[in-house]
């Protein structure tokens, strides 16, 4: 959850800083960016060299830096943040905080800031309990402010209650449901079909395609990190899932994709439907190896059943299908024909004209054509980054 997000932790004076190390240290392993700024008086607690060595960055504490004249611009760091912590929080910074004083570069900061602002209070007993800094939690909640609250147990004074400061890794997995809560996709079951299907026909050979499953891999990929409970149903591919959420369902043949897909589908929100199923499969699949005799050999084919079609005439409201077209030539008018007749929301078309685009490669080009003909014309780009459009699709059809 925290991976790859730009952290400002604020450390207020508080014996409790001496978690902050630890904390810092979680948070770079859980790959974010931290940006460390400490209040005046937290740096008699524990050390800025400390901190810097930890996170990597020098430790910013006033609105200069005399050694190189440098500002330390706080509207910058502000919209910079993805997330605000500041862990310790001392009574008198979140006293602060809660009346609008900027006496330090955290709390302009902290004014700044557009991101979500957590606080993980760290005091004696007596002090938290106190009437005006309750006042103040719940005016900085008010605000829109999170608050992490603190642990029970002994204190540094010896007292024994509520203050000490949640501990690091307590912060790190608040943070981490925190986020969740808030991804675009929570609690939706997405259905995601992905790579080739083989065709028996006998026990060595198969009829198959050059699919590589890289598209359908990072759509489920994009939707798990949005929040989606990922259903992939993947037909023979070499490609592994980054986000280990996903729960992927192999099948070979276009029939056994079948019953992956009618089975989950019946429960799902969305489903996007990027295999590239045989439209023809063996009539009869031979037990035995077949021997070459005659010059010429040909194989009876049935058609397969149709997936996309069959999900788009079972869909119920508010469920969302999307397809892909593949094509060579007509190339709008055969997507729009496949989006009228499968009942889909959306089709995704590429065609194999365009330089870049469609199977192995790392990238792709697309358009998307909605159900009401709308049209949007995308730049040949990495799949990752196709697979944002159409998640990006996908979330704005799903708030209507
Ligand atoms: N599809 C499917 N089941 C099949 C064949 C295709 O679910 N048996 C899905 C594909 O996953 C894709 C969409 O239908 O999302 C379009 O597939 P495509 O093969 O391009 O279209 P077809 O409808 O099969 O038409 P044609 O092969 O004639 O172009």
């Amino acid at each position: 959850m925290l991976e790859g997000k730009n952290i400002v932790l604020g450390i207020c004076g508080s014996i409790a800083a001496y978690k902050s190390a630890l904390l810092v240290r979680l948070l770079v392993k859980s790959g974010a960016n931290v940006q460390v700024v400490m209040t005046p008086d937290s740096t008699s607690f524990i050390t800025p060299l400390t901190l810097s060595t930890l996170s990597k960055k020098p430790v910013l504490v006033d609105y200069f830096t005399p050694e190189n004249g440098e500002w330390n611009n706080h509207v910058e760091l502000g919209l910079w943040a993805d997330l605000f912590i500041i862990a310790p929080a001392s009574a008198n910074t979140l006293a602060k905080m809660a009346n609008g004083i900027c006496d330090n570069l955290l709390l302009a900061i902290y004014l700044s800031a557009k991101c979500d602002v957590y606080v993980a209070p760290a005091m004696d007993l007596d002090m938290w309990k106190h009437s005006s800094t309750q006042a103040n939690i719940s005016k900085l909640q008010s605000y829109g402010n999170i608050l992490i609250p603190p642990g029970n147990g002994e204190l540094a004074s010896g007292l024994h209650g509520e203050g000490r400061m949640a501990e690091p890794d307590e912060i790190i997995t608040f943070l981490s449901a925190a986020i969740k809560k808030k991804l675009p996709l929570i609690n939706q079951k997405i259905l995601v079909t992905a790579g080739p299907t083989y065709e028996a026909i006998d026990p060595v050979r198969f009829i198959g395609n050059h699919s590589s499953g890289k598209m359908g891999f990072a759509i489920a990929d994009e939707l798990a990190s949005l929040g989606a409970e990922v259903i992939l149903v993947a037909g023979p591919s070499a490609q592994v899932n980054k986000q280990s959420s996903v729960k992927r369902i192999d099948v070979t043949s276009a029939a056994e994709m079948l019953e992956a897909c009618v089975f989950h589908f019946k429960n799902s929100k969305a489903c996007i439907m990027s295999a590239a199923v045989a439209d023809y499969t063996p009539v009869n699949v031979a037990q035995q190896k077949i021997k070459k005799k005659d010059a010429n050999f040909s194989i009876d084919l049935k058609k397969t059943v149709d997936i996309l079609g069959l999900l788009g005439s079972q869909k119920k409201n508010g469920q969302i299908l999307a397809g892909f077209a593949l094509e060579t030539n007509d190339e709008e008018k055969n997507a729009i024909e496949k989006l009228e007749k499968k009942n889909l929301d959306f089709i995704v078309l590429n065609s194999l004209n365009d330089e870049g685009a469609g199977f192995k490669n790392d990238t792709n080009k697309i358009t998307i054509i909605d159900s009401q003909l709308q049209k949007t014309v995308y730049n040949l780009k990495s799949k990752e980054a196709v697979a944002r459009d159409i998640c990006n699709k996908i979330i704005e059809l799903i708030k209507g």
